[in-house]
């Protein structure tokens, strides 16, 4: 293990009192804490949602740059955490689904993660909460509090169990600077046994009522379906609001999570030298959200708060940030060179970016894109995709669009989409924004023009009026793939004997 260069920067700052602005503009600058949302989605007033309420992320907001553009790499779990603690996409690292039980996606052995690259620059790593990530050999954290000791919704959504752990860590007798990373499992669904009972989201559980238990440190807010916020790409049906409302209730109780770690944080003594981020791993767990990558599936709230740029708190961003950018914007963070390493026969050098120099200018330029890439969600569901977004544009290519588009047993579950099946068969008017047949059947490639289609209806991509910007596109995205190392990149047209995609075969 080579010696902490923030140790030493931190010793250069604190001997040399004349450097003090290295403990500001240096990169050396203390800890990470980072807030990771289950299918999370944008219910706080910063984003313009006034009826959920979320008083905790709504002051961490005016302590943060706020991202307008924030987006995931992967609107699905495992992946999406795959990515946030590697900086490679899942095609690359390996974790092209869920981890979980039959599914079994494990990222690949000699995968560098971001804990152990800390672990081994003398920073301590924790996580507390949901892992859902394999192996444990590349995963490794130095504490760890997940569904691997803990039953998931004790250790991901109770967040009095949870806060027990948070003031372990951060009350552990250790000089080093440390990296914590906080996975709610809230507002995940329940796991589907019991829903009306325990609430969709298990927003009853720990309520206090008969047979829920209590968590001590919740105050249960419950939302009249009439006043819920219906987003344009759900039906607004009784059944809609019913289940929006129950992820409200589930959504404030992570809320008040951040509130209490947070305090945590500061009785600690570390609110003056931690950076803070927040963000989800993918889209609501509704239709035309989770597992898709249209705007509700692929964007996601997400903020940064570095105490070292007061000046900037409160503000918007439109700058296009990514998931695949905070591995690099934590290794910038503690001054980490990115890793360079060799994977399956190819170079790995990181392609996302620090966001820190927005933290510094939330209008900074260069941000222009960003990418994501799915392949599975569940084993039986490949439908892989691979989307490039600017300002303006989303292409996506369906590589698999000839088969329907799969559904995952969660959302299948879920009443929105119980009733849009209902009254598709009753021949009631399902009040969605898209038929059924739509959503299964898409094209190959689809393109949309965000600004004057921000609802994804009008698929450009075979448009002559858009060929250009298809090209221009395209071109990016497959220089991506190219750099990425994409196996899938070649298909659907797989030529086997071409060394271009398949690099390897002339060594076998
Ligand atoms: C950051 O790292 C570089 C290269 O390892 C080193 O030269 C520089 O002094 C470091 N800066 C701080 C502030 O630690
Ligand atoms: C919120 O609403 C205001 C006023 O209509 C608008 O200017 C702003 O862009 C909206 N913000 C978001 C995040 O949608
Ligand atoms: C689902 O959650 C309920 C409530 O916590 C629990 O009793 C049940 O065992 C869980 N079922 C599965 C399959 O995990
Ligand atoms: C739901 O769970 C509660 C508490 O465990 C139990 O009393 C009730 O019978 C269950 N209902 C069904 C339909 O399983
Ligand atoms: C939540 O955790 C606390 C602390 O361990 C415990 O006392 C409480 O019973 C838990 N709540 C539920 C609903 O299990
Ligand atoms: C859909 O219809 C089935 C069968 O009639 C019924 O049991 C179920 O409750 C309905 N679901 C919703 C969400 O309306
Ligand atoms: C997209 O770009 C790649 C790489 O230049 C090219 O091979 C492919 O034919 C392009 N696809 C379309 C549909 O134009």
């Amino acid at each position: 293990m080579r010696p902490s260069n923030i140790h030493v920067a931190k010793t250069v700052c604190l001997w040399a009192i004349w450097l003090l602005p290295c403990l500001v503009d240096g990169a050396a600058k203390g800890n990470v804490l980072l807030f990771f949302v289950d299918d999370g989605g944008f219910m706080q007033s910063s984003y313009n949602n006034t009826v959920c309420k979320t008083p905790n992320l709504d002051k961490l907001a005016s302590q943060s740059v706020i991202f307008r553009n924030g987006y995931t790499s992967v609107s699905s779990c495992s992946p999406s955490r795959s990515v946030l603690l590697t900086g490679l996409p899942q095609h690359q690292n390996g974790m092209y689904g869920l981890k979980h039980s039959v599914h079994h996606f494990q990222s690949f052995d000699n995968v560098h993660s971001l804990p152990v690259i800390l672990s081994q620059h003398n920073i301590r790593t924790g996580l507390i909460g949901k892992k859902h990530l394999g192996p444990e050999s590349v995963y490794t954290f130095d504490y760890e509090r997940s569904e691997n000791q803990y039953n998931q919704d004790q250790i991901g959504r109770n967040i009095t169990f949870m806060k027990q752990f948070v003031r372990e860590f951060l009350s552990q007798k250790d000089d080093r600077p440390f990296f914590l990373y906080i996975a709610f499992y809230d507002t995940h669904r329940g796991n589907g046994s019991n829903q009306s009972y325990f609430g969709p989201f298990m927003n009853n559980w720990g309520n206090g009522q008969p047979g829920m238990g209590v968590i001590q440190d919740w105050k249960p807010e419950t939302y009249d379906p009439a006043s819920v916020v219906v987003p344009y790409f759900l039906p607004d049906t009784p059944a809609t609001r019913q289940d929006i409302a129950a992820m409200y209730t589930s959504f404030n109780r992570m809320d008040q999570g951040v509130g209490l770690f947070l305090q945590e944080l500061k009785d600690a003594g570390h609110l003056e030298d931690t950076l803070i981020l927040f963000t989800a791993d993918n889209g609501i767990p509704f239709p035309n959200a989770k597992t898709n990558l249209y705007e509700p599936g692929m964007g996601e709230p997400m903020m940064m708060s570095s105490p070292f740029h007061k000046d900037n708190w409160g503000k918007f961003s439109h700058a296009l940030a990514s998931t695949m950018d905070f591995a690099p914007t934590i290794l910038d963070w503690f001054n980490i060179s990115y890793p360079q390493y060799m994977l399956n026969g190819g170079r790995v050098s990181l392609t996302g970016r620090s966001l820190l120099p927005l933290a510094a200018d939330p209008a900074a330029s260069g941000f222009t894109h960003v990418f994501s890439s799915h392949n599975f969600h569940e084993v039986t569901m490949a439908y892989p995709m691979r989307v490039i977004v600017n300002q303006q544009y989303r292409l996506i290519h369906n590589i698999n669009h000839g088969a329907p588009y799969p559904l995952a047993t969660d959302l299948y579950n879920s009443w929105t989409f119980q009733d849009i099946l209902n009254r598709t068969k009753s021949g009631q008017p399902t009040h969605w924004f898209k038929g059924l047949r739509q959503y299964y059947y898409r094209d190959e490639w689809e393109l949309f023009d965000l600004e004057n289609d921000p609802q994804e209806l009008k698929n450009r991509a075979y448009d002559s009026g858009y060929s250009q910007v298809f090209k221009q596109l395209n071109q990016t995205l497959a220089q991506w793939l190219q750099a990425t190392g994409d196996p899938w990149r070649c298909m659907p047209h797989s030529v086997l004997f071409d060394d271009q995609c398949y690099p390897m075969y002339n060594e076998i």
